[in-house]
């Protein structure tokens, strides 16, 4: 009989175990559930080294039409302060960088290669005030998708 109502308890401890258990998975779950803060571009995602061979790039292949001052011209847009904060808040590093690469390319020989368009990248961002970091513009085209292009913030 004792050895029953042992095995019983044995029996309602593990169960009891268990249910803690659970609900630690679950709160954990809710936890992960609740996203963390996206990464923005004013976390410091480039170099001041990426910004400034990106500004070689610029010169070269750009500034024809975008102005040397980035401020466009006659049909073309500019590509510094409210106009590229309108066009681009919202979306991720990843979709500059793409379409510098697509868009950009107008022809098969001034075709951006992906190194080049990652520094271009680097020299928008630098020019439109937002600060560099110690990392590189990262790579992975999965990571620079979750750079989000924010307005500056507030002052
Ligand atoms: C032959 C002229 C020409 C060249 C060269 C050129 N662009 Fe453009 N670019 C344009 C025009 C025109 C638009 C506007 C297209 C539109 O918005 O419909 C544009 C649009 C853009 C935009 C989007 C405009 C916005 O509102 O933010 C970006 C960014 C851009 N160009 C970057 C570049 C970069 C970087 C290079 C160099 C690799 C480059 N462009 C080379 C003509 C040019």
């Amino acid at each position: 009989m004792a050895e029953k109502t042992s095995s019983v308890a044995i029996a309602l401890a593990v169960l009891a175990c268990l249910a803690v258990a659970h609900r630690h998975v679950t709160s954990a779950q809710v936890v992960s559930l609740d996203a963390p803060p996206p990464t923005t571009v004013w976390s410091g995602v480039y170099t001041e080294a990426d910004a400034q061979r990106g500004k070689i790039a610029y010169t070269k292949r750009c500034a024809t039409c975008h102005g040397a001052d980035l401020k466009g011209g006659p049909g073309v847009a500019p590509i510094v302060g409210n106009p590229f904060f309108d066009r681009w808040h919202d979306l991720r590093v990843f979709d500059t960088f793409a379409y510098i690469q697509s868009a950009m390319r107008h022809d098969f020989r001034n075709f951006v290669p992906a190194n080049e368009a990652r520094d271009l990248v680097a020299f928008l961002l630098q020019q439109n005030g937002i600060p560099p970091g110690n990392q590189p513009l990262p790579k992975d085209y999965g990571v620079l998708n979750e750079i989000l292009i924010t307005f500056p913030p507030e002052h």
